[in-house]
């Protein structure tokens, strides 16, 4: 169960949404259990976390390793601040940032490269839905953000179907709607990097997750866990979505 904090929280509200979760999710064995702060807290995160199961992730990075890119952040800052994952490719890094396909893949590898898991973001907007584009869609961010990779660096991805028409609307994908598009990433992943690594592959679902949607989005055998946006800012919602 992934959060995704956005551009949210203060210091202080950060301090204070642990304060409150930690001892929520103590019996949450059963699951993973990453935040994405925004930068500037990630260390802060990590901190709060220490000595919990709960793992810190960024919400981008930037492709290259380091240099002389102004107000850029790069895997190795965020591997040595701590985390353990990063978000990549999210459909607001896509539609207000310009980020390509070719971007995405180049951001999967910089994080591979230093051992951070990608949470790599797939899906439709509306448009495309309604035009029949939905499996093009997917299929295109699928192929995009993992050509070149090996089988061995793909088992370590996580891919998160947002449909866009789902975040922060208030309308999520119904468990079906979710579960296809699961499966044609899933077939995708079989068919690219063998049936071993298509079955192992974890995809999360992302799109108005709440805690009163979760067991129904859970109960779909293709649904491997969620990307939380809304929902993950308040310590008990974001804890009850983990203790589904
Ligand atoms: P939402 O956001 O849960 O607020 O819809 C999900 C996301 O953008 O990751």
């Amino acid at each position: 169960m992934a959060g995704n904090w956005k551009m949210y929280k203060t210091a202080a509200e950060t301090a204070a949404f642990f304060e409150k979760f930690n001892p929520l999710i103590e019996r949450s064995g059963h699951c993973e259990i990453v935040i994405c702060p925004p930068f500037p807290f990630l260390s802060d995160a990590v901190a709060a976390t220490r000595g919990t199961h709960v793992m810190i992730g960024a919400q981008n990075l930037c492709w290259a390793k380091e240099g002389a890119f102004t107000g850029e952040v790069c895997g190795p800052m965020i591997r040595s601040a701590g985390c353990s994952h990063v978000i990549i490719g999210h459909s607001e890094r896509r539609q207000y940032f310009g980020e390509t396909n070719e971007i995405v893949l180049k951001k999967t590898m910089a994080a591979l490269d230093v051992g951070l898991t990608p949470i790599v973001c797939v899906g439709e907007t509306l448009e495309h839905r309604e035009a029949g584009q939905t499996e093009a869609v997917i299929l295109d961010h699928c192929q995009g953000a993992t050509s070149g990779l090996t089988p061995e660096q793909f088992a370590q991805i996580l891919i998160a179907y947002e449909p866009v028409w789902a975040i922060g609307t208030g309308k999520t994908a119904t468990p079906e709607i979710a579960a296809d598009a699961h499966r044609v990433i899933r077939a995708h992943a079989r068919q690219a990097f063998g049936k071993e690594a298509g079955d192992r592959l974890r995809i999360l679902y992302g799109g108005s997750v709440k805690p009163d949607n979760i067991k129904k989005l859970m109960a779909q055998p293709e649904i491997d866990g969620a990307l939380v946006g809304g929902a993950s800012l308040d310590p008990i919602s974001f804890a009850s979505i983990v203790n589904f």
